[in-house]
């Protein structure tokens, strides 16, 4: 087990209200049915997306209701964009387009050579005008941090306004690996777990996040 760095856990928010922890417990559990599970992470990723979207900037505009004029605030700016990380991270995207409809949608895949052990590009679609744009990464699992860094990494060529990066489960390893890459990146997440395994799961977690939404397991 290896301790967080204070400075990298000031970047953390961790989201402990009682619904968001009672559907993890649910989900970790590993007799949770693909179906169940889903429908969990999809619950989840919507109460997720309101302390994720907390600080967004609000404009007043001059609207009437039934009985007078009044200034009343929106939501100001150009669209927010969701970026999944693939395969795992589209799990998460109708939970939060159910509380952010407009938002828009970017993917990132990369795999792990194993060779060099690099993060390789495989794919990438952003909106256009990411540079006028608050960027959510999202992936369920914050492992090792490595290729969450590299999409980030990859996003910032980009230069989209912000970035903050959304999850459901983190561990000192990965909160550490992106302080170090990305200091200005801000993690959301519901539960900061022991450590890793020698296979780089999250330990006690909830297994393989894709299999289980996806059923592949
Ligand atoms: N990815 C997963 O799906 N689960 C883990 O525990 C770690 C990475």
């Amino acid at each position: 087990m290896i301790p967080i760095d204070p400075q990298a856990r000031a970047n953390v928010h961790l989201i402990d209200h009682p619904l968001v922890q009672h559907k993890l417990t649910l989900m970790r559990k590993k007799e949770a049915s693909t179906n169940n599970f889903r429908r969990l992470l999809n619950e989840l990723s919507s109460l997720m997306a309101y302390e994720v979207t907390r600080d967004m900037a609000t404009q007043d505009v001059h609207i009437e209701t039934p009985l007078e004029p009044m200034e009343a605030k929106m939501i100001d700016g150009k669209k927010l964009v969701f970026v999944s990380i693939l395969r795992a991270g589209n799990g998460i995207l109708d939970g939060v387009l159910s509380v952010v409809p407009g938002a828009r949608v970017g993917h990132i895949g990369l795999y792990r050579d194993p060779k060099t052990l690099q993060a390789v590009e495989y794919y990438f679609k952003m909106p256009k005008n990411m540079e006028e744009r608050d960027v959510v990464v999202v992936d369920p699992m914050l492992a090792t941090g490595n290729s969450a860094a590299a999409a980030v990494t990859r996003l910032k060529a980009c230069r989209p306004k912000s970035i903050k990066f959304l999850c459901l489960l983190t561990c000192p390893e990965g909160i550490n690996t992106m302080h170090k890459l990305h200091p200005d990146v801000h993690i959301y997440t519901a539960a900061i777990d022991r450590e890793l395994n020698d296979h780089g799961y999250i330990l006690p977690g909830l297994g393989d996040a894709g299999d289980r939404i996806f059923g592949t397991q």
